[in-house]
C-alpha cells in the first residue's frame, strides 16, 4: 500500500472516519500508520504458509488430539437478544487449561508463528487441529445453537471455525479495544478468571430489526461460554489479575462467500496454500 499525498483524494468524511477509526491526531501522523499497515499487511501475506509450515513441525507430544469432554446438557440463558451464556462447557477443565498453557509455552520457546493469535491480541496461541480438535468445538455449539427446531436460535452453516486462547494479566494484554470478530457466531469460553470482577465483556448498543438494545457488560465465569453474533461490536474491559479465554470463531462458508464482512467486497478465492480452513472461505 502505498500513500501518495499529492494525487491521492479520499472523501473527506471518509478520511476523518478514518482517523477516528485509527487514532490519528495529525495527518502528520498518516505515513507512519500506513507504514505499520505495510508491515502488518506483509506479516499476513505470509502467514499461512508459515503456519501450515509450523503445524507440521509441532513435536510428538502435541499431536495427541485431545478432545473435549463436553457437558452434554449445558444451561443456555439469553443474557440480551441473541447473546447467550452457556455452562458448564467441559468435564475436564483442568487438563484442558493445562495442554493449552503447555501448548502456548512451546510455541513461546520455540518462535512458533501460533503464539500471536490475531492483530489485536498480543498473548495467546492460535490452535492448529493437531493440538485440539477445534472441529469438535464446533460440532458443540452448532448443536446447541443453530439446530433448526430451535426457536429463535441461528440459522448458520458453521462449517469452519479458527480457534484461539487470549491472555490477560499482569505483563500480558490488559484489555482489548472495540471490534467485532472474523465469524457468523462466536463462542467465548472463560477457561480461567482469578477476579470475576476483571475482564467483563462489553457489548455496544445495537438496532436489530428496528428494535434498540443497551449497552451490555457480562462478567466472564470459568468455564461459561458467551455465545454471540461475530457482527456485534464489543469489547474486553481491564484484566488485572490473570485471564484467559478459548475463543471460537465459527463460520459459514455460504455466508462468507456472497460477501467478506472484513472488506465488504465479494472474495476473489485462490488456490493457494492455506492454514486450516483458509478463513472460512471455500472455492
Ligand atoms: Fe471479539
Amino acid at each position: 500500500m502505498t500513500y501518495h499525498p499529492n494525487t491521492t483524494r479520499m472523501r473527506q468524511e471518509n478520511f476523518y472516519q478514518l482517523r477516528h477509526d485509527l487514532k490519528i491526531g495529525s495527518v502528520a501522523e498518516l505515513p507512519v500508520v500506513i507504514d505499520q499497515l505495510n508491515v502488518e499487511y506483509k506479516r499476513r501475506k505470509s502467514l499461512d504458509l508459515e503456519l501450515e509450515n509450523a503445524k507440521s513441525s509441532i513435536q510428538a507430544s502435541f499431536e495427541n488430539l485431545i478432545s473435549p469432554n463436553f457437558n452434554k446438557n449445558p444451561e443456555i440463558t439469553e443474557i440480551s437478544k441473541n447473546i447467550y451464556r452457556v455452562g458448564p462447557i467441559f468435564k475436564n477443565l483442568p487438563a484442558i487449561k493445562n495442554h493449552l498453557n503447555t501448548f502456548s509455552a512451546h510455541c513461546r520457546s520455540n518462535n512458533l508463528p501460533f503464539a500471536r493469535p490475531n492483530s489485536m491480541n498480543k498473548y495467546g496461541v492460535l490452535l492448529p487441529k493437531n493440538v485440539l480438535n477445534t472441529d469438535e468445538l464446533t460440532e458443540f455449539f452448532k448443536n446447541l445453537f443453530c439446530d433448526k427446531s430451535i426457536e429463535n436460535r441461528f440459522n448458520f452453516k458453521l462449517d469452519s471455525q479458527r480457534v484461539f486462547t487470549v491472555e490477560y494479566g499482569t505483563g500480558k494484554d490488559s484489555d482489548l479495544d472495540l471490534h467485532f470478530d472474523d465469524s457468523e457466531l462466536t463462542a467465548n469460553i472463560c477457561l480461567e478468571n482469578e477476579d470475576e470482577n476483571d475482564g467483563k465483556l462489553f457489548f455496544q448498543k445495537r438496532v436489530q430489526n428496528g428494535e434498540h438494545f443497551d449497552e451490555c457488560f457480562f462478567d466472564q465465569i470459568e468455564n461459561y461460554a458467551i455465545v454471540h453474533e461475530g457482527k456485534f461490536v464489543h469489547s474486553a474491559e481491564n484484566s488485572q489479575k490473570n485471564r484467559m479465554n478459548l475463543i471460537v470463531w465459527m463460520r459459514d462458508s455460504e455466508v462468507r462467500g456472497k460477501l467478506c464482512k472484513m472488506c465488504g467486497e465479494v472474495p476473489d478465492l485462490s488456490d493457494e496454500p492455506r492454514f486450516e480452513y483458509a478463513g472460512g472461505f471455500k472455492k
